[in-house]
């Protein structure tokens, strides 16, 4: 798409498959979109993942309801999920699960002197932290002692984000009509996965009573009317969010500290003057860690996870001086903003020190890694945290290295892929 946006300029149209859009790359259109949302902002219609649900006679969640049902549980669930108070007490429960990922990378690189698949292990981390937080349930991901459901979970996931581009561009009632072979396996994704979430929900139902309730579904089952359906398909969209997301985030981070080595020791340097030796991290703590939170924002900047979201115009609207008709589809392209040399010198560089020299010259809507405005992404804050622990984890305890200096190519999909495996290694500090 930057391509593109080079070529066409700021705002083009693009017809994709099954519809037509309108493509934006400029902080000031998003800025535009963002002043004239309605209370129930709409993205572009996830038609595949909503043929499943209404297929297997299931319930709708966060990524996939719109209007008065959409802000109804929005409320819900952000009470829980974006009040930074109630997500600052889960930092225990995020460092247990880190202490026990330190041990586990350790173990790795000392069994064969580097990760084979960064991104499968941290898989397994935001796995078992989300479910913890979820479900207080600790899975044993890390302790390679996990079931089978637990593994298909991660892999079912990035079934269903393989199949999404395909399926959103060719018409996916074809699909499921002459039961091609994407829409089976599409579907198989989607039933494992619903079988994990329903088997932890009443797992954890069941024992609600006489058990600790800090994690997130008995809070919520405490505070609504949800049917188990509702929750199903609630607690199944933030699952699949917190995964992949926090996963792919936290490699690219690691990629970027591991080739700026002078970067991660100025972090080191920051985190020894913050922490006493041996000392955990906290949400607390944090807070005196500004180099650490620039890290994370240039790393999001610089490689955005999510390299795009969409918006569907409900009136006519006139956006940089064009007219979008009601019912156009919006997409937002972060990366072609973000890599723009108008909106940052070096746009190509991993430079955390932009966010604390230059924060008060860079426009706000130029890195929007979580969306903006109402439909923002619900589990920022629990991201946030978990990133910012994790990375001042690792950097405490490893030095992170570089295998090889060749480069590694982003691959634009539904989540910003390598194009190849990290080469990256931790070595005990
Ligand atoms: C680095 C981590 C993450 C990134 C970069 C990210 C990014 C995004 C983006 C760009 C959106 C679309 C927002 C918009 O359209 O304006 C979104 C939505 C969403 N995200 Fe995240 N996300 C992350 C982590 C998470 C986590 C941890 C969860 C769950 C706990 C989560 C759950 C969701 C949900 C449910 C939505 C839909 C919200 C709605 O429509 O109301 N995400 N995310």
């Amino acid at each position: 798409m930057c391509q593109y946006h080079q070529r066409f300029g700021k705002i083009f149209k693009m017809n994709l498959g099954t519809f037509q859009s309108v493509q934006i790359g400029d902080p000031t259109l998003l800025e535009s979109i963002f002043r004239k949302e309605s209370n129930y902002p709409r993205r572009l219609d996830i038609k595949p993942w909503k043929m499943y649900r209404d297929y297997r006679n299931e319930a709708y969640g966060l990524l996939t309801l719109e209007g008065q049902e959409w802000q109804s549980m929005r409320k819900t669930m952000q009470r829980n999920l974006m009040d930074p108070k109630e997500v600052s007490k889960l930092d225990l429960k995020m460092n247990e699960v880190m202490q026990d990922f330190i041990i586990h990378i350790n173990n790795l690189c000392h069994k064969k002197g580097s990760v084979d698949d960064i991104y499968f292990e941290l898989n397994k981390w935001s796995y078992e932290t989300i479910c913890f937080i979820f479900y207080n349930r600790r899975c044993g991901l890390l302790q390679e002692a996990y079931g089978e459901d637990d593994l298909k979970f991660i892999k079912s996931v990035k079934e269903i984000m393989k199949y999404l581009g395909p399926l959103m561009v060719t018409p996916v009632n074809l699909h499921r009509k002459c039961n091609t072979a994407q829409w089976q396996k599409h579907t198989q994704a989607w039933d494992d996965i619903f079988m994990t979430v329903k088997r932890f929900i009443n797992e954890r139902l069941e024992n609600i009573s006489n058990s600790e309730k800090g994690d997130i579904l008995s809070k919520i089952s405490e505070q609504s009317q949800l049917s188990k359906k509702e929750l199903s398909a609630i607690f199944t969209e933030l699952q699949i969010g917190g995964i992949e997301t926090t996963a792919n985030a936290l490699m690219w981070a690691i990629f970027n500290l591991s080739q700026n080595s002078n970067v991660q020791e100025k972090l080191y340097e920051e985190i020894q003057n913050t922490l006493l030796p041996g000392e955990h991290p906290t949400a607390q703590s944090l807070k005196k860690m500004p180099y650490l939170k620039s890290c994370l924002k240039e790393s999001l900047r610089l490689t955005p996870t999510v390299p795009f979201t969409s918006r569907t115009m409900e009136e006519d609207t006139s956006v940089g001086g064009f007219l979008l008709p009601q019912g156009t589809v919006v997409m937002i392209n972060f990366h072609a903003i973000t890599w723009n040399e108008d909106f940052y010198t070096d746009a190509k560089k991993f430079k955390p020190e932009r966010w604390l020299q230059d924060k008060h010259t860079l426009n706000p809507f130029a890195s929007t890694p979580f969306g903006i405005g109402r439909r923002m992404c619900v589990g920022r804050r629990l991201a946030e945290l978990q990133l910012q622990l994790a990375l001042c984890w690792l950097v405490q305890n490893f030095k992170i290295y570089a295998m090889d200096k060749k480069a590694i190519k982003a691959i634009i999909s539904t989540v910003m892929l390598p194009d190849r495996s990290m080469p990256v290694t931790f070595i005990k500090r």
